[in-house]
């Protein structure tokens, strides 16, 4: 059994090793990620509107083509472009050296006595084709694509670049966003004693296992289109001893039954689905809620309530880092796509964690902001 860390990350068992050389490349682009957001990013203020400038879609398509006609603007791109593709190359690699192995711990995880969770795969289960026409975030393959059998390569990958690609913000197990909101869930709704909860799209559960630790009474599950997430996600649980079931299920349409959980969440996932998927997920998780039950879905900071300069990096992820819903949705009242998908207005509202967590943690596109809804 792993412990320690590479450089900050938890090495759970599950985590890949990393040679020197692998590390050096890591390291490297941790810092060149860091040196574009938190440095050269702040260059690009005398490009934008001026504080105050209402958000809006055209503002923010209008700003970007000014951003990159200039040459800090088209620099600043193209480095921030360059760090996705260092990012695949540090890790990459190195995940399929150890792939036999890494599938081989899955599968011990799957199979042992002593597992406290469980893992349930769908073959049927298709990832939708708003997850398979693009490879989201330039991520070799997306969080789906299958290399070989039981395969984890995808789940690996996730757990490290994240981790890179977030400058370590996340945290050592990489489960801020899941923590921040299930406390916020505490302290807003005491009253509250959940039996089951459920998250759609956990990829690999980082955010899952905050669930657990927060509400070590209730039932977690985890659910995912994409199987090789899942595998490694379940087999990571196991690792650091949380109890989370996972399944492969499409959140636009599960198989649990009516009036089930206690609480729904997501972190992250909503702006990588479409809008007719989004109208879906926000119907399903009406569905599968049980009455006086709560939607928290968590996602990036909408265009209104962030500056000018902050509206950059996720609007420029819509256009070069293949997440080609972000705008629309920052742009939008998600609350009246709520409504359109069958909550009541009195129902729903947006929320934040905190109001530190709104502001400056561009990087995790402003992590923080949630749809709530209470049935
Ligand atoms: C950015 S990741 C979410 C990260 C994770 N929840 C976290 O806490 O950081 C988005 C995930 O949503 C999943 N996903 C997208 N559409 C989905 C759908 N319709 N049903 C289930 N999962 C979906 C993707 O497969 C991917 O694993």
């Amino acid at each position: 059994m792993k412990t320690g860390s590479i450089a900050g990350q938890h090495q759970h068992d599950m985590m890949m090793d990393v040679n020197h050389d692998e590390l050096a490349y890591q390291l490297f682009v941790q810092s060149y990620i860091q040196d574009i957001n938190f440095r050269l990013q702040g260059g690009l203020k005398p490009l934008c509107d001026t504080e105050g400038t209402p958000a809006s879609l055209k503002q923010v398509v209008e700003q970007r083509r000014r951003i990159l006609k200039h040459p800090y603007g088209q620099m600043w791109s193209s480095l921030r472009r360059i760090a996705r593709e260092f990012t695949c190359e540090a890790v990459g690699p190195a995940v399929e050296r150890q792939l036999p192995d890494l599938i081989e711990k899955a599968r011990k995880y799957r199979s042992s006595n002593r597992k406290i969770g469980s893992l349930q795969l769908a073959p049927d289960v298709k990832a939708p084709r708003y997850n398979t026409e693009i490879e989201i975030h330039c991520k070799p393959g997306g969080y789906h694509t299958e290399l070989t059998a039981d395969d984890v390569f995808a789940g690996a990958e996730y757990d490290r670049t994240t981790y890179l690609n977030t400058a370590g913000l996340l945290g050592p197990v990489m489960d801020r966003l899941g923590k921040d909101v299930a406390q916020w869930v505490k302290r807003s709704h005491p009253q509250l004693k959940p039996r089951r909860i459920l998250e759609m799209g956990c990829t690999i559960g980082q955010s899952t296992v905050a669930w657990v630790d927060e509400y070590p009474d209730a039932e977690i599950y985890g659910i995912d289109v994409a199987a090789p997430c899942l595998r490694y996600g379940h087999a990571r649980a196991e690792a650091l001893g949380r109890h989370i079931h996972f399944s492969q299920q499409d959140a636009e349409r599960t198989g649990f039954p009516d009036n089930h959980f206690d609480i729904v969440a997501s972190h992250a996932m909503i702006h990588e689905t479409s809008t007719a998927a989004l109208h879906n997920i926000f119907a399903e998780s009406l569905r599968i809620l049980k009455p006086g039950g709560l939607m928290v879905h968590n996602d990036g900071t909408p265009f209104r309530d962030l500056t000018p300069l902050e509206r950059v990096v996720p609007d420029w992820d819509t256009q070069f880092n293949a997440e080609p819903f972000i705008s629309k949705m920052r742009a939008s009242d998600l609350t009246e796509w709520a409504v359109e998908a069958g909550w009541r207005p009195d129902q729903v509202r947006h929320a934040y964690t905190s109001e530190n967590l709104s502001r400056g943690v561009s990087v995790i596109g402003g992590a923080g902001y949630m749809v709530v809804g209470r049935k």
